[in-house]
């Protein structure tokens, strides 16, 4: 693809939720993720094969394989419009075709599937040595059921990111009022109490999340946040490494 075509492909997308580097010098105008090596994902991949959950424009299936993953499976039910958006803003899969495509992944390598993480069973995916499960949980209604829906088809390792409760609560009083002990506290909100966002229903404190991820099958577990003292929700953000039993 030239790169003048692929610039004006970029630019006939409303919206693009990932800041990704293609081939060529172009790069998507996209926000996310804001700190990639944060999410501490091992430079080596070599032979994995991982599963993307709410791939979005696809930064991280891109990543996996940038990385060495032998395939990626990438998964998104395209219920997030971060509260913002309209229907014609988002493309589904169109975004992440281009970026495929640009990077010249085949769809045997990297298969993209319009799939909710309720239904990421073995018959559907096959089993996964990886599991990204970043920027989701809090738009779930059933979190916990996500976790065990993806320990059931994880063999190794899950990275998980979402928002925390750390440093911000909505009920506690905003920024700088969260639950900064080690409680493992998760908060519910029916409405769009959480950034203004429907989608959004519940938010963990990290300690939570980890215990969540321990819970549901990943004995070895490390969490962090994104920034220890965040003067922004938007870095009101936290992690966890889960690993399966030897
Ligand atoms: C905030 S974005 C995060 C995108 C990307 N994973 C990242 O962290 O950069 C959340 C994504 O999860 C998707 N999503 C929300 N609920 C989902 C579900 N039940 N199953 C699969 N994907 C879901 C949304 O459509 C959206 O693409």
């Amino acid at each position: 693809m030239q790169t003048i075509d692929l610039q004006a492909q970029v630019d006939s997308f409303p919206f693009w939720y990932h800041r990704i580097e293609l081939p060529g010098g172009i790069t998507t105008p996209g926000w996310a993720p804001l700190s990639p090596e944060a999410y501490r994902i091992p430079e080596d991949l070599t032979g994995k094969r991982v599963l993307d959950v709410g791939a979005w424009d696809g930064f991280w299936s891109f990543e996996a394989l940038k990385r060495g993953a032998s395939q990626v499976v990438a998964i998104d039910d395209f219920s997030d419009y971060l509260g913002l958006l309209e229907n014609k803003d988002r493309h589904a899969w169109e975004t992440f075709d281009l970026c495929r495509g640009a990077f010249g992944y085949s769809e045997e390598v990297c298969q993209r599937r319009e799939l909710s993480v309720y239904n990421a069973t073995e018959d559907e995916l096959g089993r996964f040595d990886v599991v990204f499960f970043f920027g989701t949980l809090y738009h779930l209604r059933y979190p916990l059921l996500a976790l065990d829906v993806l320990s059931s088809i994880c063999d190794g390792e899950i990275f998980v990111e979402t928002a925390i409760l750390d440093d911000f609560s909505p009920y506690q009083g905003g920024l700088g009022n969260g639950y900064s002990g080690a409680q493992p506290v998760m908060e519910f909100y029916p409405n769009n109490e959480y950034g203004n966002n429907e989608t959004n229903w519940w938010a963990p404190s990290v300690s939570c999340l980890g215990l969540m991820t321990i819970a549901a099958g990943f004995p070895d577990v490390s969490v962090w946040k994104l920034v220890d003292q965040p003067r922004e929700i938007a870095h009101c953000r936290g992690f966890c490494h889960g690993k399966k039993a030897a």
